[in-house]
């Protein structure tokens, strides 16, 4: 089981995700989208969404620093195990409460108001279930082992097993002794990574950056001229043609 669980699971995970992007791409690039409900409501979907997407990112930014910048490196900079531990317990968990009140808020959103409901499918429900699963179970798991003055040094397990799938030379040992609320987390986790191709979570590989830098929507009058002998329609007159 633990070889299946740490040894295998994570490549299947990678698979998924690398091999389900590419598939996505090449079967359903039109389809390749956020699915936005922002037409049918705006007013809590504006608070709710920056909120979860603000919390995702700083969780992101906190797993990558946690996982793969190995303790001795932090140590060789002069970063005490107590200053990291303080700076995880209060950045983690602000960023882990961000993201679950905006998750709670954009689920509450999506059963109370029924355009948005009548737009859900099933797949998104799913989608939802695994990704509040996973938040929950990642703060659940911090807090239910750190107090103010120590918590479960994950960097000395979690972090040098996730490395080693990346070098090709998974430890599972290195989760065997590893809390069982971390290893539910981990599990949902890679659950929830390998789902990304097939859920609207997909979109998180097409961030709109282009927006940044197009030009502006330039909007023009024709002259007369242009507009031919054609009687406009009502609502269609042009305006001040003089300019
Ligand atoms: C295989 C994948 C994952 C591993 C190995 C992992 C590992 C961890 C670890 C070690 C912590 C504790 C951090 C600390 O105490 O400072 C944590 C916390 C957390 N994780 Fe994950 N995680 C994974 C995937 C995910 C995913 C996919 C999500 C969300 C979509 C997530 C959300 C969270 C949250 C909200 C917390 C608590 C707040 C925080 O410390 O950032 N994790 N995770």
């Amino acid at each position: 089981m633990s070889t299946f669980l740490w040894g295998a699971l994570p490549y299947i995970t990678l698979v998924s995700l690398a091999g389900g992007l590419w598939w996505r791409y090449r079967y359903d690039k039109f389809g390749w989208t956020t699915r936005s409900s922002e037409l049918h409501e705006s007013r809590l979907l504006r608070i709710a969404s920056p909120m979860f997407h603000y919390g995702i990112l700083f969780v992101f930014v906190g797993h990558i620093m946690g996982l793969f910048i190995p303790e001795a490196w932090t140590d060789a900079v002069g970063v005490k195990e107590h200053q990291y531990h303080l700076l995880s317990l209060f950045g983690g968990t602000a960023a882990g409460v961000l993201t679950i009140l905006g998750i709670l808020m954009l689920i509450y959103r999506r059963r109370t108001r029924d355009a948005v409901l009548r737009a859900t499918t099933s797949n998104d429900k799913l989608m939802y279930v695994v990704l509040l699963a996973a938040i929950f179970m990642g703060l659940y798991a911090k807090l239910g082992h750190s107090t103010i003055s120590s918590g479960y040094n994950y960097r000395t397990t979690i972090a040098p097993w996730a490395r080693g799938i990346f070098y090709l030379n998974p430890r599972p040992e290195l989760m065997e002794s590893v809390p069982l609320t971390f290893q539910i987390h981990a599990v949902i986790g890679m659950l929830l990574i390998a789902m990304v191709p097939f859920t609207r979570l997909v979109h998180m590989f097409s961030a709109p950056v282009g927006y940044l830098f197009r030009p502006y929507i330039v909007y023009r009058s024709r002259s007369p001229q242009q507009l031919g002998e054609r009687t406009p329609r009502r609502g269609w007159e042009p305006v001040d043609l003089e300019r």
